[in-house]
């Protein structure tokens, strides 16, 4: 059978096979979900081995499992590697989900007007790995497979994949591949499809700030203590100035100047300012200045608050100085920003502002150094060639905002670029309440790889 039938007529099990996959609630950082995430590991196994792998395994780490499968049709044959994340984020704040987020409906939207899938891992990365598994599925089952299959699905991409990096240099051989395939990130639209060419790096921070050993009564103590809160707020808005550079010395030491050809290639990328402030409902956007949005989310290095605490913040008013502030400060780096040095430059400089009067503790962490995908490699080319019998347009190259810290652990450790081709959108909610994932981006996904296998294997004339 041809492989765009096999597809449809397969395609109400496909979903389906999905919405369970999207029941277990694999909450990575939680570990009230232990027994969820080791579920969902035996679920990818399964779905390998009926999909039709040689064989596929279950490869205990320090932390949650890898799952391994590979199908070698023929050993002189071009291998592609697989890669994504079965564990989701937490869910919460779940009373701001209008269902519930590991209970999966089928609902339309403005951007998805065939359906969207509402789940916590619709399109990180459940939705978007699984299209991998349907695509062997596909390929296999219609007689069209032509490279080897090698999936490598781990448990702790959102926690930070330190066990994954140790499974990658312990296992070089297995991992063996001509090309690494990972669908974990966003496309400008379905009609504008696009491949992703960069992704930040990160630097991840928490910091407390401690003033007097205890609480205190506000109006006795008030005006004669450091508040530890006052002074946190104080430090955090010093580390950006009125144009919204980051302050810390040093950060942009290695941070890449890109020239005008480059920076103006990157802005005709199909965006929409006025709908993406729409979209967000804010009236401007905001960032550093002398920059575009394309430019500030793909090529510029930030630092954000992810989250700050301290004092009383129950119901009414209680009158206290509190003795403690705590937050989270994340930075997003570009190439040649190494996360371990900035995180390093981070604590002295932040240590360095801080008054005598309080107390500061800095730690750090996990981190990722950012990556650049070449687009002169067969990986690339097939992709554009997949995109381009997919949805009969040109790829458009795009630098992205997020992180997938194990892309420079590919680079590193195995020399593989990664091909990024990912098929969610930049609203569908990721690590936000109503999470979805589009119907048509999951089927349209499920042709394109297959498309990326038979070109890579044109392409790559290895047999
Ligand atoms: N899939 C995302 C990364 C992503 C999202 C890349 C959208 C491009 C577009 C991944 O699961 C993720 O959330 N990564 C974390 C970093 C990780 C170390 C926890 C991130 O970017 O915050
Ligand atoms: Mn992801
Ligand atoms: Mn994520």
């Amino acid at each position: 059978m041809e492989l765009k039938k096999y597809i449809e007529s397969n395609s109400k099990r496909f979903l389906d096979e999905l919405l369970d996959l999207l029941r277990i609630p694999s909450v990575s950082a939680d570990p009230a979900y232990k027994k969820d995430v080791f579920k969902a590991a035996e679920f990818v196994k399964a779905s390998l081995e009926a999909a039709g792998v040689d064989y596929a395994e279950i490869c205990s780490t320090a932390g949650y499992p890898i799952v391994y499968g590979e199908k070698i049709i023929d050993p002189a044959a071009p291998t592609v590697l697989v890669y994504g994340h079965y564990d989701v984020q937490p869910a919460d704040p779940l009373d701001l989900w209008d269902s519930p987020p590991f209970e999966p409906v089928i609902k339309k939207t403005s951007s998805h007007p065939n359906g969207a899938i509402f789940a916590r891992g619709s399109a990180d990365d459940k939705g978007q790995f699984y299209m991998h598994v349907k695509a062997f599925e596909s390929m296999l089952a219609s007689g069209q497979l032509n490279c080897n299959v090698k999936f490598m699905i781990e448990g702790e991409e959102e926690v930070g994949s330190e066990n994954l990096d140790i499974f990658v240099r312990d296992n070089q051989e297995k991992l063996k591949a001509d090309v690494v395939l990972i669908s974990d990130t966003s496309m400008i639209s379905l009609e504008h499809p696009s491949v992703t060419v960069g992704l930040r790096g990160l630097a991840y921070m928490q910091v407390e700030v401690t003033g007097p050993k205890m609480d205190l009564h506000s109006g006795t103590f008030g005006g004669g203590v450091a508040n530890p809160i006052n002074v946190l707020c104080k430090m955090i808005s010093s580390l950006h100035d009125e144009n919204n550079h980051i302050t810390i010395p040093g950060f942009y030491d290695n941070v890449e100047e890109y020239g005008k050809e480059y920076r103006q290639q990157l802005n005709k990328a199909p965006f929409d300012e006025g709908e993406y402030k729409k979209k967000l409902d804010i009236n401007e956007t905001y960032g550093e200045k002398g920059y575009t949005t394309i430019e500030r989310v793909g090529i510029r290095p930030t630092l954000d608050v992810n989250g700050i605490w301290g004092g009383y913040i129950g119901e009414g008013a209680k009158t206290v100085l509190p003795s403690k502030a705590n937050a989270k400060i994340s930075m997003r780096l570009v190439p040649n920003q190494d996360h371990k040095a900035i995180a390093k430059l981070f604590e002295e400089h932040f240590k360095s502002i801080a008054p005598p009067a309080v107390k500061v503790k800095v730690v750090p962490h996990h981190g990722g150094q950012a990556a650049v995908i070449p687009t002169d490699s067969i990986g690339y080319k097939a992709a554009e060639a997949a995109i381009d019998e997919a949805f009969g347009k040109k790829a458009i190259p795009t630098r992205e905002g997020g992180s997938i810290p194990i892309t420079a652990l590919f680079q590193q450790v195995l020399g593989l670029d990664p091909i990024l081709l990912g098929f969610g959108l930049d609203t569908d909610a990721i690590h936000s309440p109503n999470e979805h994932y589009g119907v048509d981006n999951y089927f349209k996904g499920i042709e394109t790889i297959a498309l990326f296998f038979k070109h890579y294997h044109r392409l790559s004339n290895k047999d």
